[in-house]
């Protein structure tokens, strides 16, 4: 069980500086979309208590403030699971108003998966269930390797991809590969995501070969990245995020 899933302020406290760096807000304009996730904390701590922490991308609350800080059109993830980044980040376009992800994922829940945890109240669900009805309308689950299925799906729109984030499987070769597509189907500009990027050589290895000298590393092991181009640094001060409070207190 892991505690950043019960208060998210400490990962987003560590992560605040290099966001305020990548997005050029002011820090009002951040921690206002942060303490948009209060209600939806205390809603995912009702439906799933702990379980929402197994196998998840625990960083999740930092991709809804990366979505609602820029406002992506086109989302693509890799590895699913029970779907919690794809939650967070299909809570984010909701509020925007606009925009589709397309989560790619192996089926876990039907194949089963050396050294994924499995809890008992995990029984019986199936891949992504933790994406309710409601926000199905701006998702595409595409259920696959990455391997196999993301070529297809970025090389369709070359330069339209908003943002990127590999949470698949953390090896250097898949690694390397993701990060290569999405640099060709991302726009300028556009963010690149990365769990894990301790995992393997890859991201340091990529980052070198791009010259991109400006990536952040969130939380200890989440790296962004945005591309060369006309860099759109977050969304003009609004009049709902100008007068953010503080932090919120902890939702449980
Ligand atoms: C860390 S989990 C993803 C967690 C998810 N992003 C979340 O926040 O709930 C990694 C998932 O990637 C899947 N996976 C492993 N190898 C893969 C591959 N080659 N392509 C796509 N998915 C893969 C695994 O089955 C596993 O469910």
């Amino acid at each position: 069980m892991n505690p950043r899933f019960f208060d998210f302020r400490p990962m987003y406290e560590v992560s605040r500086p290099g966001l305020l760096r990548l997005l050029g807000l002011s820090r009002t304009e951040l921690d206002g979309f942060f303490n948009e996730l209060g209600p939806i904390h205390r809603e995912l701590l009702n439906e799933v208590g702990h379980v929402a922490s197994a196998g998840a991308l625990i960083q999740a609350p930092l991709l809804y403030v990366l979505v609602r800080a820029t406002e992506p059109q086109w989302v693509v993830e890799t590895g699913i699971s029970s779907g919690y980044s794809a939650r967070l980040a299909l809570e984010a376009l909701a509020r925007n108003g606009h925009g589709h992800l397309d989560s790619i994922g192996i089926d876990v829940f039907a194949l089963g998966q050396p050294g994924e945890a499995r809890p008992d109240a995990l029984a019986g669900r199936s891949v992504g269930w933790l994406v309710p009805p409601r926000l199905r309308s701006q998702w595409g689950l595409i259920i696959g390797r990455s391997e196999e299925r993301l070529p297809a799906l970025l090389g369709a729109r070359p330069g339209e991809l908003d943002m990127f984030l590999h949470d698949s499987l953390h090896q250097y070769p898949v690694m390397k590969a993701e990060y290569e597509l999405a640099a060709r189907a991302l726009r300028p500009g556009g963010l690149l995501l990365s769990h894990d990027i301790h995992a393997s050589p890859a991201w340091a290895e990529f980052l070198a070969h791009k010259e991109l000298h400006e990536a952040e590393e969130l939380d200890h092991d989440l790296g962004v990245v945005r591309l060369p181009g006309s860099a759109t640094g977050g969304l003009p001060t609004s009049p709902s995020t100008a007068q953010a409070p503080p932090i919120s207190p902890p939702s449980a």
